[in-house]
């Protein structure tokens, strides 16, 4: 968040962790809850779904770019990416909360950001028929990624150890809950969702361009190779870390001298931190947790 005015003195303590609705949350994911439950969806909304750390900023700003990237080309280096796609149930002190900045904003479509598990996304965006863009990213890399982002923002729990945070993942004692339970809940949604478009970081990675290109045809938006270019030239790794527009640097709780926000963004980071017993037991785990679903990821192992 971005907390004007304030030193990182007066920034609050680290939030305790609280079991709501099924899941384990933090306060100000849940004190808007009754506003976020009944928020007003749109027919022409895109709700982009994620687990933490999945690549939603990645997603948002594609979206974003292909949206209002040529109406309004400066965007991109005047507007903080949470302001152009608000993020549904945040509720930080002294920022404007998730609902009234979405409810709020001037462009249309809305792209609104959440990572809620699947059950508790507000009714409205199931009954108007809204896009979803989910994406999905392999439980190992997003984990370590959860790790770190949880070790500088100040406004998620103490990770503790690695080996410690690692437990509690495959626990699913995580802000929004379970990354099985999330991952599979969105991809049992497809079945009986048409307008929920399923997508893997990993994809990502491989073949932006044929990514951007699916996502162009699940929304029926057709650009030119020229404006395509520039969108993929823009969302490349080291563009978005250098831009404060898309890297999270101008916001105070986040402590990037601890680590940054756009960190590697690279597929397979987790075989820099398992060890070959931490690995062992995560795939046991892994096998029991995902043996009834269909999901697959392409560098699980
Ligand atoms: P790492 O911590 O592994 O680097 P989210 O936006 O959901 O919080 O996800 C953040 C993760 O996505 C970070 O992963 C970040 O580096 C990665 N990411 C963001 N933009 C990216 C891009 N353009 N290309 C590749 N990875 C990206």
């Amino acid at each position: 968040m971005e907390i004007q005015g304030k030193s990182s003195t007066d920034l609050p303590d680290r939030p305790e962790i609280f079991e709501f609705e099924g899941i384990s949350m933090v306060e100000h994911f849940t004190k808007n809850w009754e506003n976020v439950k009944n928020f007003q969806a749109r027919p022409d909304d895109i709700l982009i779904a994620t687990y933490p750390k999945a690549g939603t900023t990645w997603v948002s700003n594609i979206l974003d770019l292909l949206y209002f990237g040529k109406e309004d080309p400066k965007r991109q280096t005047t507007k903080p990416i949470y302001k152009r796609v608000p993020f549904l149930e945040s509720c930080f002190p002294e920022m404007q909360s998730g609902t009234e900045l979405a409810n709020n904003l001037p462009t249309s479509p809305r792209l609104i950001k959440t990572h809620l598990p699947v059950q508790l996304v507000p009714q409205s965006f199931w009954e108007k028929n809204s896009r979803v863009a989910y994406v999905a990213r392999n439980a190992k890399d997003n984990a370590v990624s959860y790790f770190h982002f949880n070790r500088m923002n100040k406004a998620q729990p103490e990770p503790g150890d690695w080996n410690t945070f690692l437990e509690e993942f495959m626990k699913g004692k995580m802000v929004f809950g379970s990354w099985f339970d999330h991952v599979c809940g969105w991809w049992e949604k497809k079945k009986t969702y048409p307008n929920l478009h399923y997508m893997l970081y990993e994809d990502m990675a491989k073949d932006i361009k044929g990514e951007v290109e699916s996502l162009c045809t699940f929304l029926k938006l057709s650009r030119s190779d020229e404006e395509k270019e520039k969108i993929i030239n823009g969302i490349q790794f080291d563009a978005m870390k250098q831009n404060k527009m898309t890297n999270y640097s101008t916001v105070l709780v986040m402590d990037f001298t601890i680590s940054p926000f756009m960190r590697k963004g690279k597929v397979g980071d987790w075989k820099n931190h398992f060890t070959v017993a931490q690995n062992e037991q995560f795939n046991e785990d892994y096998k029991q947790k995902m043996k009834n679903s269909t999901l697959k990821f392409p560098t699980e192992h």
